[in-house]
């Protein structure tokens, strides 16, 4: 650590206490404070993750001004934008305010959520990449899950914010999320140094379940040595609504029947499939004995064989003769 990432991490904090002071203490945060409140998000998890409000008059840059901070370290927060002559203005206006720690739990960036609904604007807007924040490189609530994780819990892999902070205040402490991009060989390296055991808790819309194929695609290119389950959330719903609407036990129901990336992926396909006619049939019958080839283990690969002869009343030895001889990708 330089001495420049020390005072760019001392100037994150400063602002996560300011933003977080508007949020709790101002009027100004009344409505980002009332929104989190109708998302049930309770004053210990606003202290917890150090919830705040930017609001829409901008107040970061006079703050530090008055601090007289270095104009270049300012620059390279990434907590300003900056126009052709060089002047610097909040990033952030009007949003519910995040910050995103590090793994020895630092300030090194800030996500911010979109208050009132603007179509023109993104719902979630980032810090960019600094000398402290590289997206790729950083999994949210890391910091506080590790201790959890490492106490023999599985580490769930969850889309977004809510979805790691609601998990948390109903006291399920193990979750961490990728913010949205795809995961990273250097994300899953950091899950495989704390864990065996990773589940796979994306949302349960349609663009949540393509992103989990790709999560465990990116497993696969991986030789990680990690037992990779899958759980889908009915209805539609991400984690995060699932448990306000059903609560932590239930959720908790749904870690314990968590599927395999292959009984997953043969649902996945199954639902895509149009099983009414004889050659929708086929071509999912094809399909999944695709999969089941890239199955490592004998065993299982006779036990997904079963299912699916069973499942369509075809011979077992048929099915087993169609089973391609694939080279296993990397296990
Ligand atoms: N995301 C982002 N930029 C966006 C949209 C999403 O960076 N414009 C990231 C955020 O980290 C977000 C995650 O992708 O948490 C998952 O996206 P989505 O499911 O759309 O959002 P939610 O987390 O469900 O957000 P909310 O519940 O606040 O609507
Ligand atoms: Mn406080
Ligand atoms: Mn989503
Ligand atoms: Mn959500
Ligand atoms: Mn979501």
């Amino acid at each position: 650590e330089t001495s420049e990432q020390k005072q760019l991490v001392d100037l994150h904090e400063q602002a996560v206490k300011l933003y977080h002071h508007i949020l709790v203490n101002t009027k100004m945060g009344r409505p980002a404070l009332d929104y989190l409140r109708k998302r049930g998000v309770n004053d210990d998890t606003i202290e917890t993750y150090q919830l705040g409000y930017a609001p829409q008059t901008r107040l970061l840059k006079p703050f530090f001004d008055q601090r007289q901070i270095d104009y270049q370290l300012l620059r390279k927060s990434g907590l300003f934008s900056e126009d052709q002559e060089g002047h610097l203005r909040d990033r952030f206006i009007d949003r519910v305010m995040y910050p995103i720690r590090n793994a020895s739990g630092q300030p090194v960036a800030f996500s911010g959520r979109l208050v009132t609904k603007n179509v023109d604007l993104p719902k979630y807007l980032n810090s960019p990449e600094t000398e402290l924040f590289n997206k790729r490189k950083i999994l949210f609530n890391l910091d506080l899950a590790r201790p959890n994780i490492r106490s023999k819990q599985p580490a769930l892999l969850f889309e977004g914010f809510m979805d790691v902070i609601s998990a948390y205040q109903s006291g399920i402490k193990n979750g961490i999320a990728s913010m949205g991009t795809s995961l990273t060989e250097q994300q899953i390296y950091d899950i495989q140094r704390i864990t065996r055991e990773v589940i796979i808790c994306y949302d349960g819309d349609a663009p949540g379940q393509k992103a989990i194929r790709r999560a465990i695609d990116a497993f696969n290119q991986t030789n990680h040595q990690l037992n990779l389950k899958v759980v889908s959330i009915p209805d539609g719903m991400d984690p995060d609504e699932f448990i306000r609407h059903r609560g932590a036990d239930q959720f908790k129901a749904l870690l314990e029947h968590a599927q395999s990336p292959i009984e997953f992926e043969l649902t996945f396909l199954k639902n895509q499939a149009n099983l009414k006619s004889e050659a929708g049939q086929a071509a999912y019958i094809s399909d999944a004995l695709k999969l089941i080839s890239s199955v490592p283990s004998e065993i299982s690969r006779n036990l997904y064989l079963n299912h699916l002869a069973e499942e369509f009343e075809i011979d077992k030895q048929v099915l087993k003769k169609q089973l391609v001889p694939l080279v296993r990708k990397v296990v």
